[in-house]
């Protein structure tokens, strides 16, 4: 990539996955970046040269730019302070008991600044946040510069962030679009040039008002929980009437006016945004005297859609004690060690509570301590998938990650005790399992579904014949 003619100095507050990925980017065309944390593990493992999650690409990208002084990691609020013409704020907006936005670690930082400022900056909110924080940066910034008595100048925008985990690197390295909401001229123009080399196209930067700039991040990601939970209520209904969710997702997404994207229907949505966000949303209208209900709904929906794993195997086996059951996939998606608010966990809490074990595997999370520690001989993650199938008597696809993919089926039938396979992304619809004793139920597939063969429905077919 072409380097900028004119680098400028950049300070990236929050070295999590917006704040790293942003810094190393930033770093990546030419500016100069300090990144600070406030966790100093964290900064001191980055100082190694060591990323502390997974994501691809990452690693690679900040080695490279550590290696040319264009990329350095720091604690000190200060130093950043001090260095950065444009101060980015990437840090944590985590949900509160209501759902709204805890917007504590993000005003923490504009009273930091505020506090240390000796130069004018434009202040950047790049976290997630509701409608008006903004503003209420600006204040608090405004106050702790008038506390220090230094008369400073700043100028504060929205600049939300749109990268999706498992595919950041590239998000922010080819943007479809970045959005600036800032009224302060001189924010525009410096986000502008500071951009530049990620816009090829004049379209890309797109310059709105601070309030519509907060919103379209939540608008966005609501629309895409929209259409997952969308077609998990279509997948219900297809279950429920005989047809197939595989094929109606076919035929939707020929259509130019839906899309093919985000419309499989799967085991419902997990991950640090999307259900966060969306009870954001919510709070902001109820903030507002509105009540959102198709957002609530999408919610709802999700949260049942979270449960429709379990219901499968309880209706294959009336009960699940002393079941064994594998798990593949416990991040929240493909290509991430993120298990924030992962289905996984909400399958392997249910599991564990009706009775059965777990024996789980996933290419990156190796340690579930919450599950280890509470049912040490119930739950136990291992190195290979076709270990975790060991004696199960279902296995249960999670996360569709590209290596599950090519699924060894002889393998599956010489290992499992019963031969329950319940795939949450349909990630083997295509598979032929009929000259297998594998019961393959997939979500919404209810059409291409056979009854388990259990040794009592054996008995009970016997009987029957
Ligand atoms: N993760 C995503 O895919 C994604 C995508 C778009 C937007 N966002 C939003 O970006 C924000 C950050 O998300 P994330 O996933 O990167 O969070 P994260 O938890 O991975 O990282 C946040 C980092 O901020 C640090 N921090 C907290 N207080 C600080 C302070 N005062 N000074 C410096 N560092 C501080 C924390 O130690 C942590 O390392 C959130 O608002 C989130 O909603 C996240």
């Amino acid at each position: 990539m072409q380097l900028i003619d004119n680098p400028m100095k950049v300070s990236v507050f929050g070295a999590g996955y917006v704040g790293l990925v942003s810094a190393a980017g930033l770093a990546a065309i030419g500016h100069q970046v300090v990144c600070i944390d406030v966790d100093a593990e964290r900064v001191e493992r980055l100082m190694l040269g060591e990323v502390p999650f997974y994501e691809p690409g990452l690693s690679e990208l900040v080695t490279e730019c550590v290696k040319h002084d264009r990329l350095r990691f720091t604690t000190s609020s200060q130093d950043a302070i001090e260095h950065g013409e444009v101060l980015m704020i990437g840090v944590g907006t985590p949900p509160l008991l209501d759902g709204s936005a805890d917007l504590s670690q993000v005003i923490n930082v504009a009273q930091t600044i505020g506090a240390l400022l000796n130069h004018f900056a434009v202040i950047v909110v790049k976290s997630t946040v509701p409608v008006g924080t903004s503003e209420i940066v600006h204040q608090a910034v405004a106050d702790a510069v008038r506390a220090a008595g230094t008369n400073i100048e700043f100028a504060v925008a929205s600049n939300p962030e749109f990268l999706k985990e498992g595919d950041a690197v590239r998000d922010f390295m080819q943007p479809d679009r970045i959005v600036v909401g800032a009224s302060d001229k001189r924010a525009v123009e410096i986000l502008t040039a500071m951009y530049a080399p990620l816009c090829p196209t004049s379209n890309v930067l797109m310059v709105v008002s601070e309030r519509s700039s907060e919103l379209c991040k939540y608008a966005s990601n609501a629309m895409l929980a929209t259409r997952i939970s969308f077609m998990n209520e279509i997948a219900k209904l297809s279950d429920a009437v005989g047809a197939d969710v595989i094929d109606i997702q076919r035929v939707m997404a020929a259509d130019p006016r839906i899309g093919a994207k985000y419309l499989s229907a799967g085991a419902g949505f997990g991950g640090s945004c999307f259900p966060k966000d969306l009870r954001a949303i919510v709070a902001m209208g109820n903030d507002n005297d509105m009540n959102l209900n198709l957002i609530k709904s999408v919610i709802e929906v999700n949260d049942a859609q979270q449960n429709v794993l379990l219901d499968k195997a309880m209706q294959q086996f009336g009960s699940l004690k002393g079941k064994r059951c594998a798990i593949w996939g416990l991040s929240f998606k493909p290509e991430t060690d993120d298990i924030r608010d992962a289905p996984a966990l909400t399958l392997i809490r249910r599991l564990l509570a009706e009775g059965a074990s777990v024996v789980a595997h996933d290419p990156l999370v190796t340690w579930l301590p919450m599950f280890s520690s509470i049912a040490p001989n119930l739950f136990e993650i291992v190195d290979c998938p076709y270990a975790a199938v060991v004696d199960a008597d279902v296995l249960f696809l999670v996360t569709e990650w590209k290596q599950f993919r090519d699924l060894d089926i002889d393998r599956l039938v010489r290992n499992m005790r019963e031969f329950l396979v319940i795939d949450g992304r349909n990630l083997w619809h295509d598979k032929d399992f009929s000259a297998t004793p594998i019961t393959y139920l997939g979500i919404g597939r209810s059409s291409q579904n056979s009854p388990v063969e259990t040794a009592e429905s054996n008995e009970l077919n016997k009987l029957v014949s």
